[in-house]
């Protein structure tokens, strides 16, 4: 399995012409990238765009979005549905991320709404989790993620998660945009966790299967452990992913 290297761009960069040079940078330095998969999410606007651009091109990496709505069409001013994306050439959509559950009033009720229709759409969810300080702080890590991933998958059977493919990147909320991420040894204590919680959802089959990632204040100089200690399957990187070198060299020490 390859490891899967999810870039957020989150509202950044501001213009067109930025997000193409961005692009442009990480696909010429990276044509000898063979054990990652690597999934660019840019805002919605870009998209377009930046599938035209990938098109004809050797590049290996995949397009995402930051978001999506979970009906298909209808009147819901300002929504964008999953087949849209499709049609625009996305495979991946994040769901959860914790600036939309904070700013956006996101809800584990509207997370699995999003995780159903990207799963009956076809394409692959990358499912955040974590907790806050204060969580962490007053003991309750686990119960959080617990309550976040029951929440989650309701109503979504085994077989459904197995066959959709569906990430689960552990995104403790303290780490986040902070420089101060969580260590290895932790998160490999977290990912542990998270499949315990699976298997008792589902069984432990599954619960070995999925694909699980981390993000939280990634960088070249901490990518690896994640990999190598924590024994993760990949990272979701914020800022690191605007810096075409940085990020580069992210994906480059776990390769
Ligand atoms: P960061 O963001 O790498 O800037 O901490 C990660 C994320 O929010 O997915």
């Amino acid at each position: 399995m390859k490891n899967l290297i999810v870039a957020n761009w989150k509202c950044n960069p501001t213009t067109l012409k930025e997000a193409k040079q961005l692009f442009d940078s990480i696909k010429k330095s990276a044509k000898n990238i063979k054990k990652s998969e690597v999934v660019l999410c840019p805002p919605f606007v870009f998209l377009k765009e930046l599938s035209f651009f990938k098109k004809g091109s050797l590049v290996f990496f995949k397009l995402g979005a930051q978001n999506c709505f979970w009906e298909k069409f209808g009147a819901y001013t300002g929504e964008i549905s999953l087949p849209m994306l499709r049609d625009l050439g996305c495979e991946y959509v994040i769901v959860g991320h914790s600036e939309r559950r904070k700013y956006f009033g996101e809800t584990n009720e509207i997370v699995n709404k999003k995780l159903k229709a990207i799963i009956d759409a076809k394409l692959t969810a990358i499912l955040c989790v974590g907790e806050t300080q204060e969580q962490r702080n007053n003991g309750e890590t686990e119960k959080v993620l617990k309550e976040q991933i029951i929440k989650a998958i309701k109503n979504i059977s085994c077989s459904k998660f197995h066959v959709s493919n569906v990430c689960i990147a552990y995104e403790p909320v303290w780490a986040i945009g902070t420089n101060n991420p969580c260590d290895h040894e932790e998160a490999q204590k977290m990912g542990l966790l998270i499949r315990k919680i699976i298997s008792e959802i589902y069984s432990r089959p599954v619960s070995q299967k999925f694909r699980l990632i981390y993000g939280g204040s990634v960088k070249g100089d901490n990518a690896a452990g994640y990999i190598k200690e924590a024994g993760l399957n990949g990272l979701l990187v914020g800022g690191a992913s605007l810096d075409p070198k940085e990020f580069l060299g992210t994906i480059k020490s776990i390769e």
